[in-house]
């Protein structure tokens, strides 16, 4: 019944060898291809934001387990602790991907509060300090979910970096709720 015998037609990928003679151009621009939907511009500045952001995150919850030690809160402070190293490797993704599109990482502190989402807030007790963090995280949840969609199949190399970034944004909130709700002895989230 159906035929098989059909012509071949327009292969749905492309043809190998075409892809193989576009590699050899342009290798100055490393991973960037023709193909590339996105603006590299406005991802590396996308991206510069991201990683203040994580940057920021890194120095609050460093900030906050050694703060947290001097409360004898030891589970506390080992949460912060695991927190801070895991914001330290998306801060390393985040570098290593700029780089990857070309562009210079900007580490550089002057401005840094500016270029970050999230805000670096010194909590006065142990229960404002998982605050702030419950909050710098939900900020960071919003924020890359929406980046999320954004580079969508524009990018989608730094789609899939966002998503698993965020997933781990989601369990922070989720351990700092957790965390709150423990040290406040209610539910602090109404909806
Ligand atoms: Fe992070
Ligand atoms: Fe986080």
């Amino acid at each position: 019944m159906n035929g098989t015998q059909t012509a071949v037609k327009e292969p749905f990928l492309t043809d190998v060898l075409k892809l193989r003679e576009r590699a050899r151009k342009n290798i100055d621009q490393g991973a960037i291809t023709p193909d590339y939907q996105g603006d590299v511009k406005k991802t590396i500045e996308i991206l510069q934001s991201v990683l203040a952001t994580e940057i920021v995150c890194v120095l609050r919850y460093t900030m906050n387990a050694v703060a947290a030690a001097g409360l004898s809160s030891q589970s506390v402070k080992e949460e912060f602790d695991e927190h801070a190293k895991e914001e330290a490797e998306h801060m390393r993704l985040v570098a290593e991907r700029i780089n990857q599109l070309g562009g210079t990482p900007n580490f550089n502190p002057e401005g840094l509060a500016s270029r970050s989402a999230s805000e670096y807030v010194e909590g006065a007790n142990l229960v404002e300090m998982i605050k702030e963090n419950l909050i710098a995280e939900r900020i960071a949840c919003e924020h890359y979910r929406e980046l999320v969609r954004y580079f969508a199949d524009k990018d989608p190399g730094t789609r899939v970096m966002m998503e698993g970034i965020l997933v781990t944004e989601e369990e922070h909130a989720n351990d700092m709720h957790d965390l709150l709700v423990a040290h406040q002895g209610r539910p602090p989230i109404e909806k």
